[in-house]
């Protein structure tokens, strides 16, 4: 039996290595190929975690362990849908299974969103953690950066502009990216979530760890800890919600004349993004509503 594998990120390689360990069990003879449009494996846990991540990233070991048995073969660099067609996979192979990922943002459908100076997060994501297809240069000149969601995404991408750079110096961080951060005269990233505090994406441990940033406050408005019925029923069936909104109520209860870093973080709650505003870029009003 020949199978094909598209896509060497944890998905793909964990399926590779269940297909192959479940043939071996029945002694039935498995070929399993694993194509890799990129010159190399693991997708997003190499080219999208975050570089102050090591636990994370960490998982990459366990993904080598796989490949290094050497019963799985890896075709990287080659590009399944531009080099080779699903259909001539199927006419070699007796199963082919997809397992590319989401490698695209999220369209969001607003006035101004293509303007310079508003980018998706795969893009700045791509750049700080040294995809090949990202490029070397960013130019990070800002003060002030909104970021719309509130995901884990928007958590990482948050941490990695508020960090002082000498904090990521001991991770894994590009020298070209290091060098940017340092230069960054970020004052304040702003995050917005268009939904209310239960409702946010955000992992209670990843949510969390943005206090422990150094020289970073962070602001929540006590008027945004609002919790309809609907919110508490949700608080109630998942412990991270509450955990979550435990967290944010608790930071908005702070008395701002204890804030005294040189950064912040603001997290806003029940503001979707209406438009961007600005003619050669955005220019720093962000509408929301
Ligand atoms: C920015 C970001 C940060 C994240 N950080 C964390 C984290 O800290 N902790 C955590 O638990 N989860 C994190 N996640 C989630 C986690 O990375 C994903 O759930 C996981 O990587 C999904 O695995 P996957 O194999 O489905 O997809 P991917 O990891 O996206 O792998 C897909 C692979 O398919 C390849 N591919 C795509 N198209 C083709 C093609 N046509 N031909 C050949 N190959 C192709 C890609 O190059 C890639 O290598 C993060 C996600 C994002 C977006
Ligand atoms: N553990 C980690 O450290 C880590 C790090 C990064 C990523 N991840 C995982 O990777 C996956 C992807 O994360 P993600 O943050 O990209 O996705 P996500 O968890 O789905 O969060 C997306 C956020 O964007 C918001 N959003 C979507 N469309 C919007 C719009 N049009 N206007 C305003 N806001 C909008 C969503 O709001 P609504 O909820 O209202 O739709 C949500 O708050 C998740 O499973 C995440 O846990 C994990």
């Amino acid at each position: 039996m020949n199978i094909a594998v598209v896509g060497a990120g944890p998905a793909g390689v964990f399926t590779a290595d269940i297909i192959t360990k479940q043939f071996s069990q029945i002694e039935f003879p498995v070929r399993v190929d694993l194509f890799e449009r990129l010159p190399a494996p693991f997708g997003l846990v190499r080219y999208g975690v975050a570089p102050d991540h090591p636990r994370i990233k960490a998982i990459i070991d366990s993904l080598h362990n796989v490949l290094d048995r050497g019963d799985i073969r890896l075709v990287a660099g080659v590009e399944v849908g531009t080099d080779i067609s699903v259909e001539n996979l199927q006419d070699v192979y007796d199963a082919v299974v997809l397992t590319t990922g989401a490698n695209a943002d999220a369209p969001l459908p607003i006035p101004g969103i293509e303007l310079p100076g508003s980018v998706g997060a795969s893009k700045f994501v791509s750049w700080y953690d040294a995809h090949p297809d990202a490029p070397q240069h960013w130019t990070l000149d800002a003060e002030q950066v909104a970021v719309i969601g509130a995901g884990n995404v928007a958590l990482d991408i948050t941490r990695m502009l508020a960090k002082h750079a000498e904090d990521l110096w001991a991770t894994d961080i590009p020298n070209h990216v290091y060098g940017i951060l340092r230069d960054s005269k970020i004052a304040d990233v702003h995050v917005f979530a268009r939904r209310g505090p239960a409702e946010a994406q955000f992992s209670p441990t990843e949510l969390r760890e943005l206090h422990e940033v150094r020289d970073v406050d962070i602001i929540v408005d006590p008027h945004d800890m609002v919790f309809d019925r609907s919110s508490e029923e949700l608080m109630k069936s998942s412990k991270q919600r509450r955990l979550v909104a435990e967290t944010l109520v608790e930071w908005s209860k702070r008395d701002p004349s204890t804030f005294t870093a040189s950064r912040r973080i603001h997290l806003h709650f029940m503001q979707a993004p209406v438009r961007l505003e600005g003619t050669t870029r955005v220019d720093g009003k962000c509408q929301g509503g």
